[in-house]
């Protein structure tokens, strides 16, 4: 048995991690859950949106399924999510966008990664007031030489291990010529290690652009951790939204599995959640852990009834359940 810490977060977390990881079991995976509370739903009981047995759970299992968390925007407690990476040094996010067959988009080929450096940059968090009265601020993008080896070898060694050809960094060393510098001259070293993968290099507002005219032309995309965050909420759009869009977190030796979209506030609690991009962020996590056959049987029944397009939730322009629709992907498992 493989143990996984499970969080079912707040907001629609507990029933898409309901039918998410349903799922995972109905493909036979030998998982066992361990579960634990984060965010806002833990406070109550604990004090803290990220208890200390959550964290040392995940750090003794060393993989984690987690719903979306809930934070407070412009002060309260700090993101848990962005805590969590750092506590876990959870440096590499992944995130796939593949366009589904059933679901309308600008876009018929599209079929790339984008890997976003988790724990620098200008998302780090390192900012504060200059002065008492609160009217100015700074904030600090720190970049090391370090932390842009790592991620920039993880996206070689992904695009490797995935069959991929290309890989293209993305910054603004333009502009920014010592941070978004230093990150290019580091992936221009690391490219000649890797002679079997075509690298390139992309001006962040021209990588925008490019993306939503030939989203085709790419295939493994790198950049640091603000114009990550941006640029894969991008490719989620390109191929269906963010209902749709998986993740996964890695550090050296854990990893975090999680749907890239919020807490839903706005439908919590009404039965018609999409539970697509944390089923299939559990298809990825499969992978991780090396039930590769299940985790594309867990993905392929996924597009299989999204496809078909007979129990699509609310946001998919269906009138099917949370309930229906993983009822329907169970079947075809
Ligand atoms: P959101 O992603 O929760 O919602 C944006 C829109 O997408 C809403 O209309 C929502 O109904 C829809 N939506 C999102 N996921 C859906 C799903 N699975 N099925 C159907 N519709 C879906 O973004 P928002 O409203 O900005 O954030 C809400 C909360 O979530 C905030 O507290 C935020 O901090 C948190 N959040 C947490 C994340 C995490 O834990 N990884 C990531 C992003 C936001």
């Amino acid at each position: 048995m493989t143990r996984v810490t499970l969080i079912r977060g707040d907001g629609i977390g507990p029933e898409i991690m309901e039918a998410a990881a349903s799922l995972v079991e109905a493909t036979g995976a030998p998982i066992e859950w361990e579960e634990h509370p984060a965010g806002a739903s833990a406070i109550a009981e604990h004090s803290t949106p990220l208890p200390a047995e959550t964290l040392a759970s995940i750090k003794k299992n060393k993989v984690a399924f987690k719903a979306p968390l809930m934070t407070p925007v412009g002060g309260g407690y700090r993101s848990v999510n962005v805590l969590a990476r750092q506590e876990l040094d959870l440096y590499a996010n992944v995130r796939p966008a593949r366009v589904f067959e059933g679901v309308k988009t600008h876009f018929d080929k599209c079929d790339l990664v984008v890997v976003r450096e988790n724990t620098q940059g200008l998302y780090a968090g390192i900012e504060h007031y200059l002065d008492p009265k609160k009217e100015t601020a700074q904030a600090i993008a720190l970049v090391t030489h370090y932390a842009s080896d790592r991620i920039i070898r993880f996206a070689f060694e992904y695009a490797r291990a995935n069959g991929r050809k290309k890989v293209t960094l993305v910054h603004k060393a333009n502009i920014l010529k010592f941070t978004s510098g230093l990150f290019l001259r580091v992936g221009q070293e690391i490219a000649e290690e890797y002679p079997d993968i075509v690298f390139e290099d992309r001006i962040v507002d021209a990588m925008a652009m490019q993306l939503v005219m030939f989203p085709e032309r790419f295939d493994v995309i790198v950049t640091t951790n603000l114009f990550g965050d941006i640029l894969s909420d991008l490719t989620a759009g390109l191929v269906g939204g963010l209902g749709l869009a998986p993740s996964g977190n890695y550090g050296e030796d854990t990893a975090i599995f999680e749907a890239i979209h919020g807490t839903a506030p706005d439908i919590a609690g009404r039965g018609i959640s999409n539970p697509t991009a944390l089923t299939l962020s559990g298809a990825m996590m499969l992978h991780h852990l090396g039930y590769h056959e299940e985790g594309k049987r867990l993905e392929a029944a996924v597009r299989g009834v999204i496809a078909e397009g007979k129990h699509l939730t609310p946001d998919l322009k269906g009138s099917a359940t949370t309930t229906e629709f993983t009822q329907a992907v169970r079947a075809r498992l």
